[in-house]
């Protein structure tokens, strides 16, 4: 967990060529033990997609650090969050809460009226977490993730979503969205 004084501190931004190396070693940290890619690979693929307008990337800065990143792809009216890390040592002080937050505000602003995401039916902690974002659990996708392994398909509705949009946040940090 992080400090309140260091949580004053952050801000939330688009992803720029400098954060690749970190945005992979978040990737790296967060889903190696259960879902390996090339995060490098990843991470250099994120970043010109942006550039390119087919995803959006959002990372969390702490001190000068990247501790986060969240990413957006338009999808229809809505939009597919794909990915989401925060970094060991910083969990569980409402970083993803407010990543989330602020790609709801970001997706708004593009006129979306939905967001959806999927994770693996195995990661409970990753389920509350998307409970605790207000997202609906819509049902299980079988073998989406492998042919022996399930997805959860999570949604929420977003249209006329107030800026904080949290359902039960107990995390009441100040945040300087840039
Ligand atoms: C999922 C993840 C992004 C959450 O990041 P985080 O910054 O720790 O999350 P927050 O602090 O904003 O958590 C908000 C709420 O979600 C729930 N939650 C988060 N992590 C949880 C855990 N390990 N166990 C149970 N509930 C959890 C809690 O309700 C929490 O509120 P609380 O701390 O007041 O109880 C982080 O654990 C992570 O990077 N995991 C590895 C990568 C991954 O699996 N990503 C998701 C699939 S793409």
């Amino acid at each position: 967990m992080l400090d309140e004084k260091k949580l004053e501190n952050l801000i939330i931004r688009n992803m720029q060529e400098g954060d690749i190396d970190s945005v992979a070693r978040i990737s790296d940290e967060g889903f190696n033990e259960y879902y390996p890619f090339d995060y490098k690979k990843s991470a250099e693929l994120m970043f010109l997609n942006t550039k390119q307008g087919y995803v959006h990337v959002f990372v969390a800065e702490i001190e000068g650090a990247v501790v986060g990143y969240v990413t957006l792809k338009p999808w229809h009216d809505g939009g597919w969050i794909d990915l989401i890390a925060v970094e060991k040592q910083s969990r569980r002080s409402g970083l993803a809460q407010k990543l989330v937050e602020y790609l709801i505000n970001e997706a708004l602003r593009r006129q979306m009226r939905y967001l959806t995401c999927c994770i693996s039916i195995e990661l409970t902690s990753v389920k509350s977490f998307w409970e605790s974002c207000g997202f609906k659990l819509v049902g299980t996708m079988e073998k989406l993730l492998s042919p022996t392994h399930d997805g959860f398909l999570f949604y929420k509705y977003i249209e006329k979503t107030p800026i904080s949009c949290m359902k039960n946040s107990s995390h009441d940090h100040m945040c300087n969205c840039k």
